[in-house]
């Protein structure tokens, strides 16, 4: 009886938990502007209006930064298709993981963690900051800081093409933020990017 109980409970919290995942809608895989009127707009936006991101257009800028566009390869390159970056998403009251397989953002912080982002006129009033992160047991440091630039200049163009406004960014402390997110040993952040309605 007991043990029926406390599984109950068990299960009861499991689920709980995984309700706080979010499903992402599958991605639209067309549209936007050209890549041509894209690269034409393309620039760093550092002022926005805070909105909530629509889910479709949450679900294709995370697809178009590093999702699956083939059975085992992304968006982005890596060198020898190592897929060392991780995207983890940071809205105002906590923090994601992007599982681009199962399309899925994971809830891996309750609570708002931006303070350890860094630059909060910036990333206060975005709609959300993606944080590039590399698994270095999967490569190293040196193609991870190349893969991110891929990443970056995916969200770079996504935002052209939707008039959405992002930035890159180095300046934030990474011991703190890896904390903030509960990253691993091997994993360290590369960059912040928010993403943000423009005026
Ligand atoms: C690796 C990298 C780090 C950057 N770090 C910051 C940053 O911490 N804060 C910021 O406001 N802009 C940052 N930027 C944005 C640059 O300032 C910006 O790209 C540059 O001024 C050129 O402007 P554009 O992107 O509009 O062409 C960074 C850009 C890169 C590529």
């Amino acid at each position: 009886m007991k043990k029926g109980l406390v599984l109950c409970i068990m299960l009861g919290l499991a689920l709980m938990l995984q309700a706080q995942d979010i499903k992402l809608n599958a991605p639209e895989r067309k549209g936007g502007k050209t890549l041509l009127e894209a690269l034409s707009e393309r620039r760093s936006e550092r002022v926005y209006v805070k909105k909530t991101m629509p889910e479709q257009t949450l679900s294709n800028l995370l697809w178009a930064a590093n999702g699956f566009n083939r059975d085992d390869k992304r968006t982005a390159p890596t060198a020898m298709n190592r897929q060392e970056m991780e995207l983890y998403v940071v809205f105002d009251d906590g923090a994601y993981f992007y599982d681009a397989r199962k399309n899925v953002l994971q809830r891996v912080v309750d609570g708002d963690v931006r303070a350890a982002l860094g630059q909060p006129n910036i990333t206060n009033e975005a709609a959300l900051s993606i944080v590039i992160v590399a698994d270095l047991n999967k490569s190293s440091i040196e193609n991870a800081r190349i893969s991110s630039g891929y990443i970056s200049q995916n969200i770079y163009l996504f935002a052209a093409s939707e008039g959405l406004g992002t930035v890159a960014r180095g300046s934030f402390k990474g011991d703190d933020l890896a904390k903030a997110l509960r990253l691993g040993e091997k994993q360290t952040v590369i960059l912040v990017q928010p993403v943000g309605f423009l005026k």
